[in-house]
């Protein structure tokens, strides 16, 4: 015989409908405020705050806890790598409309290494296959035109020419993506993997190896949290492709993990 859930008494009951409100409207705040890519765009260096970061995490405004979260930790890893004199270049796996790209720009010349390479890569065709909650095609509404056009209103410039920027255009799979990369850097010193699917990270993870990374690099991993079987478990296999590195956790968010990354051997 299956047991009747108790009835909450009165006063419970308006507990939990009022929390469930509240959730409710937190929720629709926080996609109003920072889920469609148009407010993304709104963020300003003078914003990124750790006060503003544990406020949303506080308030549990996820998305602005992750926009502001994964900023703030990009940041301190550019500052790591002028404190240290780390050498070498930094390249974004997913790209999509730029905002991310546009915010490593920004770091890089903050800390006064805006004469290294910045490198987009992306097919600019969308996510290709669907796994989990993502769906082949996702976010297609891109192209090199309009990263630049993005980049070049966010940050007031002229023109990209003076920047050293490049953008790859092509799937991470594809040889002619790798032989574009390996052209433009043999150094990585950070590598920002928001690509969402786990094997899109495999892809992009099997261009960063002992020709490619610096022998002390960053990996960034946008969508850790979203889905374990995803990008968790694509550096797992990595990790265990690469017994010469060794990883250290540099900083994590609800969504992102960050490592610091040598090697050893
Ligand atoms: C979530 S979006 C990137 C968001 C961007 N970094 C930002 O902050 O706005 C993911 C991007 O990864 C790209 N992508 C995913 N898998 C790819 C693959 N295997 N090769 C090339 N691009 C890929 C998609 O085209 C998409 O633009």
């Amino acid at each position: 015989m299956t047991e009747a859930t108790p009835t909450p008494p009165v006063g419970g009951r308006i507990v939990q409908r009022l929390s469930k409100a509240v959730d409710h409207r937190r929720h629709r705040l926080d996609r109003w405020l920072f889920a469609a890519p148009l407010c993304w765009w709104t963020i300003r260096p003078w914003m990124l705050t750790s006060s503003g970061h544990r406020l949303a995490t506080r308030l549990r405004l996820q998305e602005a806890e992750h926009q502001f979260g994964r900023l703030l930790h990009l940041r301190s890893i550019f500052e790591d790598i002028a404190k240290h004199r780390l050498p070498g270049d930094f390249v974004e796996f997913g790209t999509y409309q730029g905002f991310s790209l546009a915010w490593l720009h920004l770091f890089r010349t903050s800390v006064g290494l805006g004469s290294r390479r910045l490198i987009g890569v992306d097919s600019f065709k969308g996510l290709p296959t669907s796994s989990t909650v993502w769906h082949q095609g996702q976010f297609s509404d891109s192209s090199v035109s309009t990263v630049c056009a993005n980049l070049l209103r966010y940050h007031h410039l002229r023109d990209l020419s003076a920047v050293n920027l490049h953008l790859i255009e092509g799937l991470f799979e594809a040889p002619e993506v790798r032989a574009q990369l390996t052209a433009l850097t043999s150094n990585i010193v950070l590598a920002h993997l928001d690509c969402d699917l786990g094997s899109s990270c495999d892809a992009a993870l099997d261009l960063l190896d002992r020709a490619t990374l610096a022998p002390t690099a960053y990996l960034a991993f946008d969508d850790w949290g979203c889905h374990v079987d995803e990008i968790p478990a694509s550096f797992e296999r990595y990790q265990a492709r690469h017994p010469e590195l060794s990883f250290e956790v540099q900083a994590t968010t609800t969504y992102t993990r960050y490592f610091r990354c040598t090697r050893i051997r």
